[in-house]
């Protein structure tokens, strides 16, 4: 149908009769000529239609925005050359113009980004974008980039069932009902975590898929009810032998898709280093500032807000200090402050360093009055504030002040201008084996139930539960976490020692993860893996925010696609045949 792409013509062409064939970008008809920017998804070649050319100046009349067309023509060197496009130094003399198809009314303009959910209405219009276009392509390369990768250090690609049985990773389960066996149910995998780890007791040795997973739990910017990790899994490792390999691949793949060297060999900080210094289990290392504690210094005051905290073993109290902060107004510092509420601070205490040399005098702060010389020096001294900095202060629970602290480092560094551009990958390793839900009155898995303990023996596990470390590691790039992984339980005691602690009991386990206990009994090597949000992964190589950006047909923040309108009602006569019932009204039929 066509010889070329439009926006793969070049000068070496400048004489030749070329097809091209696009949809129209742009089009300015003028008493004798009309021009036509035609675009495919290589970019774009501007069309000029004279009017001698009365039949073809006749179709450049009927056309409008997004119609597709075929033209054929000379190309030719332009008289005025174009900077901004790749082809803007040529152009086609249109021989012949034929419209393939109209689009009429066209529900937004695709020079403009239009609101949320017509772009998820009119998904394929919104994908034409060219920058859509450049997202979705970084995806496909990435994805490239690491099956080669795999496949030549000699993977073996494998997939697992889509319908099956609950594999838990902290979010609930998509469930669809057995027609066969009624009132059962099939779990759509939130990971393909099980398989793996029993491809690994089949003696596959290395295993990878790109994997689709389904979890239903509150969506954001960077979480999608189906998503895609690369799931791997490696027989016979320990932690280093996964983080060294996997991190050669993320490397690779970087350089590869784009040109960006990472470094040559990631930090690594424990969980709790990282909770400490940053607030967050996936710091972002682009932004300077750190959460400093100063509890040792207002152990003493009056002023209980902070020492009542400093003084409980349970309690945290913690300054930030944001370079150049002093300038912040009072609307902007109550801005912060609603802010650090959401996540559940009682109030965001403050104090701007106007004039060091004053002394008190040059401190701007309503808790200033209730911090005596000593603490005022200390919490100076041990947050090295300067003058024009404000310093924030939190304090409260450990969870809360760490939490709340954590989100005000981000968001002082985003409105300051304070994050570098750089990419700052990191392994984040030593998580808790164990999180007491306060809630549900149990201890909960932080990784998911089939993570090993360090300590290889089940007393001292039982005896310490609250204070275990688990093989668990994360990477984390630029305050993302990409990928989480670690080394398993592959003695059946331990898995099911674990599953006691987690308050799945004896018959509990058995019913839900009996073949995993029965394949652990039957001669499981020791093996771990891990596995890459390639969402993610893709998000950040493209530079958007959100992971909706390179998923072709993403669901909406309520997890609804507006496209298709799915979920949607089912006659009745299905819903009989799968043996269910709807108990609330249905709002449409
Ligand atoms: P985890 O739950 O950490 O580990 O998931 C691995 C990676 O998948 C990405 N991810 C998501 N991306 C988009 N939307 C979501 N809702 C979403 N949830 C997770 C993240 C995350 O780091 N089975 C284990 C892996 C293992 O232990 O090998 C697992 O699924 O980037
Ligand atoms: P109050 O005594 O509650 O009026 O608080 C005095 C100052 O301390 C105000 O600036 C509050 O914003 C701040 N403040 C109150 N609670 C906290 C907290 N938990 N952490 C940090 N600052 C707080």
């Amino acid at each position: 149908m066509r010889t070329h792409f439009c926006g793969l013509i070049d000068e070496s062409l400048i004489g030749q009769d070329v097809t091209l064939c696009g949809w129209v970008d742009t089009i300015r008809l003028q008493s004798h000529t009309a021009f036509v920017d035609l675009r495919d998804h290589h970019g774009i070649a501007q069309v000029v239609i004279e009017r001698e050319n009365a039949d073809a100046f006749a179709v450049a009349g009927e056309l409008g925005y997004e119609y597709v067309v075929k033209v054929t023509g000379q190309i030719r060197k332009r008289l005025s050359v174009n900077d901004k496009l790749k082809t803007g130094t040529i152009e086609l003399l249109a021989d012949k113009v034929e419209i393939l198809n109209a689009a009429r009314d066209l529900p937004f303009a695709l020079h403009e980004t239009p609101n949320e959910d017509l772009r998820m209405t009119y998904r394929y219009l919104d994908l034409r974008r060219p920058d859509m276009q450049h997202m979705m392509r970084t995806r496909t390369s990435l994805v490239r980039a690491l099956r080669r990768y795999l496949d030549d250090a000699g993977f073996q690609d494998i997939e697992t069932p889509i319908l099956t049985k609950a594999t838990p990773e902290g979010a609930r389960d998509y469930l669809v009902p057995s027609r066969v066996h009624p009132g059962q149910f099939y779990a759509l995998p939130q990971s393909p975590q099980l398989f793996k780890q029993i491809l690994m007791v089949a003696g596959f040795d290395r295993y990878y898929q790109i994997a689709r997973c389904f979890r239903d739990e509150d969506l954001r910017a960077d979480r999608q009810p189906e998503f895609t990790q690369l799931d791997l899994e490696f027989a016979f490792v320990e932690e280093r032998d996964v983080q060294d390999f996997v991190e050669d691949l993320i490397r690779h793949v970087f350089r590869e898709v784009r040109g960006v060297e990472l470094d040559a060999s990631f930090p690594r900080m424990t969980y709790a280093e990282a909770m400490r210094r940053f607030g967050s289990d996936k710091p972002d290392l682009r932004n300077p500032m750190e959460l400093v504690d100063i509890a040792d210094a207002v152990k003493h005051i009056e002023f209980k807000v902070f020492a009542e905290p400093a003084n409980d073993p349970a309690g945290r109290v913690v300054a930030l200090r944001v370079p150049g902060g002093a300038a912040l107004s009072r609307k902007e510092i109550d801005g912060m402050a609603e802010f650090a509420a959401k996540y559940g601070a009682k109030g965001l205490a403050w104090l701007k360093v106007e004039d060091l040399a004053k002394g008190r005098d040059g401190i701007n702060s309503p808790v200033a009055k209730f911090l005596d010389d000593a603490a005022l020096e200390q919490v100076l001294a041990l947050t090295a504030a300067a003058d024009g900095d404000i310093v924030f202060f939190g304090a409260g629970r450990w969870k809360t002040v760490t939490d709340f602290m954590g989100a005000v480092r981000l968001k002082a560094g985003r409105d300051r201008g304070l994050v570098e551009t750089s990419w700052k990958p990191l392994w984040v390793t030593d998580f808790p084996m164990f999180e007491y839900d306060d809630e549900e009155q149990r201890y909960v898995a932080l990784h998911h139930p089939f993570t090993a303990p360090k300590v290889d023996d089940i007393a001292d596990l039982r005896a310490n539960a609250g204070v275990a470390v688990s093989r668990g590691y994360d990477m984390v790039l630029n305050g993302n976490e990409i990928g989480g992984g670690s080394i398993r339980i592959h003695r059946p005691e331990m898995q099911s020692a674990v599953f006691d602690l987690l308050g799945i009991g004896a018959d509990e386990a058995e019913a839900k993860f009996g073949f995993l206990l029965k394949a652990l009994r039957l001669g499981a090597p020791p093996h771990g893996g891990l596995a890459f949000g390639i969402d993610r992964i893709a998000a950040l190589m493209a530079g958007t925010e959100s992971i909706r950006d390179v998923i072709a047909f993403p669901k909406t923040t309520s997890a609804q696609d507006l496209m298709t309108d799915a979920p949607s009602a089912v006659s009745e006569p299905q819903l009989k045949e799968l043996h269910v019932r709807v108990a609330a009204e249905t709002p449409k039929a």
